[in-house]
């Protein structure tokens, strides 16, 4: 009986574990909405936003160790590389009404809130 519970507790905070390391990364989706006239594009907004706080590590020029752990698949040097992760650039990285998400970048230069809310508006826009 004890050691059934002791059992239960022991993998519920296994659980809780893997929850949280999970919630570092990834936030709750922002559900930013792409207001009508939205004037923020790859040009206007999307490529100095990557290029100031994410290519240093998400870039397909970078390979093995220079990439500081920035898993494949996963470069924000092209728009067509951000709209192929827009969701996970969203829960990592964006602002909008139900969240604030701050795991990305992991060190240096961190984005304003302002310019969260605005990348989460570009992607709700579908990164045009
Ligand atoms: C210092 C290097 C570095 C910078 C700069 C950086 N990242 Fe990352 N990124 C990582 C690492 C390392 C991981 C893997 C983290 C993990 O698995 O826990 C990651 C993971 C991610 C993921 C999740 C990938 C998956 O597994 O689906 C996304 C999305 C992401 N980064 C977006 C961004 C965005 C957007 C920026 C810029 C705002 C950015 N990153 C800046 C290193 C970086």
């Amino acid at each position: 009986m004890i050691r059934a519970a002791a059992r239960a507790l022991a993998a519920a905070a296994l659980a809780m574990t893997a929850a949280c390391g999970e919630s570092a990364l990834f936030g709750p989706p922002t559900e930013a909405s792409c207001p009508p006239g939205s004037t923020l594009t790859w040009d206007s907004f999307g490529q100095a936003f990557m290029t100031r706080y994410c290519t240093r590590c998400h870039a397909r020029t970078l390979t093995g160790a220079d990439r500081q752990g920035a898993p494949s698949f996963h470069d924000f040097d092209t728009v067509f590389g951000v709209r192929a992760v827009r969701v996970h650039i969203d829960e990592t990285s964006a602002a909008g009404p139900a969240a604030v998400n701050t795991s990305m970048p992991p060190d240096g230069e961190r984005p304003s809130m302002a310019e969260r809310l605005q990348l989460g508006e570009w992607l709700a826009c579908q990164a045009p």
